[in-house]
This record gives structure tokens, sequence and C-alpha cells, in this order.
């Protein structure tokens, strides 16, 4: 890796106003899922400046179908595995299903992840204005996420790319700026066509990170277990196997880092 990128000096704990500089000076983020200490502590040393405890886990770690079946706890247990080893990486915790359906439940549960699995930041999906600007109002950073919502999925009807007619890219647009406006600090889109999510990073001013969002966002997320070529079933089109080409898990990691920070990846291969 070159050390080069780590303009951020130092090994001093990143926060999200970090992620804000980077995005005003185009600088690419880079953000990687973890869910236990170890491969916490390698992507964390590798850089990597956001690491989030996604509820993909209920898919790559406990092997059911969809991220429905997760709980609080699981997504508690997991956040404080990684919490031992994430020293300089942004910690980011999902809310999984369920668990923000009103205010109250929101914010008991965020800091569940924030107190007892030392999250810093905290996701939920889709265009829950109100519960974003009841979360921030308790002092809770709240990163949203719009396009594919997993746990939405048997109201989506399946896997797929989101915001394709203009109807629903003016909606995912709108629902973009009420949620920065609500207060959150970060937004992961997931699956949108790429002019859409290039359109949706300029308009906002917080950091916009992509995952089959093209390359135009200011950052990029991948599951870890997709991007090292290990999850069952078949990798999605917007991952890539960065083990393939390389004899150890430091330095894929250390090529994805790269290859996002250069703009090489995702390619229009990855991209919808
Ligand atoms: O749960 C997760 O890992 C996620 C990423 C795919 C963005 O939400």
């Amino acid at each position: 890796m070159s050390s080069s990128y780590l303009t951020l000096n130092s090994n001093q704990p990143l926060t999200h106003l970090d992620l804000l500089a980077m995005k005003q000076r185009s600088e690419k983020i880079t953000c990687l899922t973890a869910y236990d200490a170890s491969f916490a502590a390698l992507i964390d040393t590798t850089g990597i400046e956001v690491i989030l405890v996604g509820d993909s886990l209920g898919m790559v770690i406990q092997g059911h179908a969809t991220t429905l079946p997760v709980k609080i706890d699981d997504m508690i247990y997991h956040t404080r595995c990684v919490t031992k080893t994430c020293k300089r990486a942004l910690l980011i915790a999902d809310l999984p299903f369920m668990t923000y359906a009103t205010p109250e439940s929101a914010a008991q549960n965020a800091a569940r992840l924030i107190q007892d699995g030392g999250a810093q930041m905290v996701k939920l999906e889709g265009a829950k204005i109100e519960i974003v600007q009841f979360l921030v109002a308790q002092g809770i950073s709240v990163c949203g996420h719009l396009g594919l919502l997993p746990q939405f999925i048997h109201q989506l009807g399946g896997y797929k790319v989101q915001g394709k007619l203009a109807e629903a890219a003016e909606k995912l647009l709108t629902d973009a700026l009420e949620i920065q406006s609500a207060g959150a600090t970060m937004l992961i889109l997931e699956c949108v066509p790429a002019d859409l999510a290039r359109q949706i990073t300029e308009k906002l001013t917080i950091p916009v990170i992509g995952i089959g969002a093209g390359r135009k966002c200011d950052g990029q997320v991948l599951v870890v277990y997709d991007m090292l070529g290990i999850s069952t079933g078949k990798r999605p089109r917007f991952s890539k196997n960065f083990l393939s080409d390389t004899n150890s898990i430091e330095s894929a990691l250390k090529n994805y880092f790269n290859a996002v920070k250069k703009g090489e990846f995702p390619t229009a291969a990855h991209s919808f």
C-alpha cells in the first residue's frame, strides 16, 4: 500500500469530519464490512477509513438467505468484536430489520449499538426522515442507506437495480436530500445506475459511499467476504474478487484500497 494516501495522517481515530474533508478535496473514501476482531484488525491497518458492521452478517456469517433474521443482539455481539481491534477507522453498525420502526425503538437500539457495541455511527435503510431527525436530536450520528434495501427484499421482489425509471430516480434524489437535511452525516447508495449516483453525490454535501453505484460516488464499500471470493453463492456483479490476483488477504485488502483511491474500482463492468 502506498502510504501517500494516508493524508489524514497519524493513527488518530477518524470522525465523520475527516470523511467530509476527504469529499471536499475529492479523495476517495474506502470502506469494507467486518464482523470480527481479526478481519477488523487487517482492514484497519490497511488504512481503510470506514468499517461497517453490516447486517449482511445474517447472510455471510449466519448463512441465512436474507438479512431479515438478524437481531439487535447479533449486531451488538459482532460490533463489540470489531471494536476490539478497530483503532482508526470510523465504525458504523447497522440497525437490523424492525429495530427502528418508531423513534423510541430506534433510539434504544442505536444506544445499545453505541454503548454496548462501541459503534460511532448507526446506519438505517430507507427514507425514514423522522427517525433520522429523532436520532440526530439525541446526539447519535446517522448514516442513511438508499437504493437497493435488503431489509425491504420482500417488497422489492428481488435484489434488483433501483432508480432506473425517471420517477424512481427523482424520488431517490429527493430522499437523499431529505436524509441529509434530517442530519445524517453519510449516505450509502446500493445498486443504482452510475449516472444517478453521480448526480446524487454531486448534489449532496455529505459523503456518499456506493456499492454497485458506479465510480463517481465519494467512496466505495464492499462486503469483505465478497471481495475475498469466500462468500457462498454467486458473486454480485458490482463486487470483485481481489484475492484471486494475489496470495494473501493483506495484499487483497491493499489492492482494494489502492484501486478505490485511484478510481480504478469500480469499472463499468461493476456498475449499472
Ligand atoms: O449490510 C451490509 O453489509 C451493507 C452493505 C452492503 C452496504 O449494508
